[in-house]
């Protein structure tokens, strides 16, 4: 049995906000997701995710797809490592031990660092890599064919321009993982267990190596905001590079971002100022922006989506969005739907050529097709204590500035005059009107105006 061991205990002190180290989010997902997704890709071992700082908050955005370790006190990569001791059931194999905060790694530098440890039957292969400016980093340290890694807080002045560094990613024969992490003390300036100390000591009776990662900025270390902003800028841009060699036009791609699991056909079309993010796909020859966000969402073949706000929620085909309009919480709008300026729809759903041209909230209806939603329509769905749902049949229509208030059920081919509060439900082919008589007075205006 071989383990992937993901250290995730940390504080994340350098980040110097609230949130745990490894949840920092990263476009649309939490650093350590990345690490999970890429590893879910390849079946190496079994996962175990060390986790202490923050522990609670961390398992539950996780899940409970694998093995946790506690680490009591962030004492150092050793003893976070060690913590997972109780959870091996076999020590024949290897464990791949990846740092929470790598997300830019990918399957093959993992599978081609095993391949490695494996062929050169090493008892500890260490992911190495070349970098200009290698602060923070361990520094790899090779003399007489006795590799160690000497932490920066360690360093003399001529260690510091060594530039080949430790990754943070190691695979280990995990019996001699654990008996030389209980040789580790913590003597160094930083006072804690470094794991990286177990170079040297499993080197003293077995092979140590090291495998170079070539695309060096994939296995950077996370630390700080600054680091997360390179990090970030590397996958938005990658991503759009590859969905416009995919044939996706994107204008001003500086100014778009588009998270790395959204799925984008040829022929669509991305306009300056947009955000996709989440599990969102969008069908070919959309048009989304400018300025637009659309959030785990599905964006149909011809649509248009302008200036506006899409999330969780299906648009069909041929459908025309905005501007300024927001769709949300599981609402599907129908093929040929055509949603105007500032309507609000929240789960709703519509069936085809509906139309709710501007100025209109719709929460928790079910609207037929053909529904021809006037300006300034609400369906009043709240009445302080519990939502209530309203139901509107195919070919209704629903007058300018009417309240619909639900619980209600508007039936098929209605006519609703405008400006109409509608308390009871409507069979087919019914018309209502609910509003005040109109007083008229003659000539009475420019008396009025004159306040005579
Ligand atoms: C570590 C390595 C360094 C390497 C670098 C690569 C050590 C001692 N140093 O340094 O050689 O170049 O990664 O990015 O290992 N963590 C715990 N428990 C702890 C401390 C840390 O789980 O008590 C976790 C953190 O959450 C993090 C990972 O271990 O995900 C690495 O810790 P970090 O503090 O970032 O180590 P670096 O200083 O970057
Ligand atoms: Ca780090």
């Amino acid at each position: 049995m071989n383990y992937i061991i993901i250290l995730a205990a940390g504080k994340g002190t350098r980040m110097k906000n609230d949130t745990a180290k490894v949840l920092n989010l990263i476009i649309d997902k939490p650093m350590i997701k990345y690490i999970i997704d890429t590893i879910k890709k390849i079946n190496l071992g079994k996962i175990i995710c060390v986790i202490g700082h923050k522990k609670e908050i961390v398992k539950e955005t996780l899940g409970d797809e694998f093995l946790y370790a506690i680490q009591p006190i962030q004492n150092g990569t050793a003893k976070a490592v060690l913590a997972c001791e109780n959870l091996i059931e076999d020590d024949s194999g290897y464990s791949l031990i990846i740092p929470g905060d790598t997300p830019l790694i990918t399957p093959d530098i993992l599978e081609s660092l095993i391949e490695t440890h494996n062929k050169n039957n090493n008892s500890l292969t260490v992911g190495t890599m070349r970098i200009n400016n290698p602060y923070g980093y361990g520094r790899i340290i090779e003399k007489e064919g006795v590799i160690k890694i000497v932490e920066e807080k360690d360093l003399d002045s001529n260690e510091r321009q060594i530039n080949i560094v430790n990754s943070g990613i190691m695979c280990v024969q995990t019996k001699e993982l654990f008996s030389s992490l209980k040789e580790i003390k913590p003597n160094n300036n930083s006072s804690e267990y470094y794991l990286t100390d177990i170079v040297q000591e499993i080197g003293l009776n077995h092979k140590v190596g090291i495998f170079e990662i070539n695309d060096s900025y994939k296995a950077i270390g996370v630390n700080d905001l600054n680091m997360l902003s390179m990090a970030e800028e590397y996958l938005i841009n990658d991503k759009i590079n590859q969905l416009l060699k995919a044939g996706v036009k994107i204008q001003n791609p500086s100014s778009v971002v588009i998270g790395i699991d959204v799925i984008i056909m040829p022929g669509a079309v991305i306009l300056a100022g947009s955000i996709i993010t989440g599990n969102s796909l969008i069908k070919r020859n959309a048009v989304i922006g400018p300025n637009s966000e659309i959030i785990d969402s599905v964006v149909g073949e011809d649509s248009k989506v302008r200036f506006s706000v899409v999330v969780n929620s299906s648009i069909g085909n041929n459908v025309s969005v905005g501007p300024f309009a927001h769709i949300r919480e599981n609402s599907i709008v129908g093929d040929n739907n055509r949603i105007g300026n500032f309507v609000e729809m929240k789960k709703t759903t519509t069936k085809k050529y509906t139309k709710a041209s501007h100025l209109a909230y719709m929460g928790d209806c079910e609207c037929g097709a053909n529904v021809n939603v006037g300006c300034g329509v609400i369906t009043v769905n709240y009445d302080g204590k519990f939502k209530h749902k309203t139901v509107i049949g195919d070919n209704s229509f629903i007058g300018c500035n009417s309240n619909l208030v639900a619980p209600l059920n508007i039936g098929k081919n209605c006519f609703i005059a405008a400006g109409s509060t509608i308390t009871n439900n409507l069979e087919n082919n019914d018309f209502a009107i609910s509003r005040c008589e109109q007083i008229t007075k003659k000539g009475y205006a420019k008396k009025y105006k004159m306040g005579e």
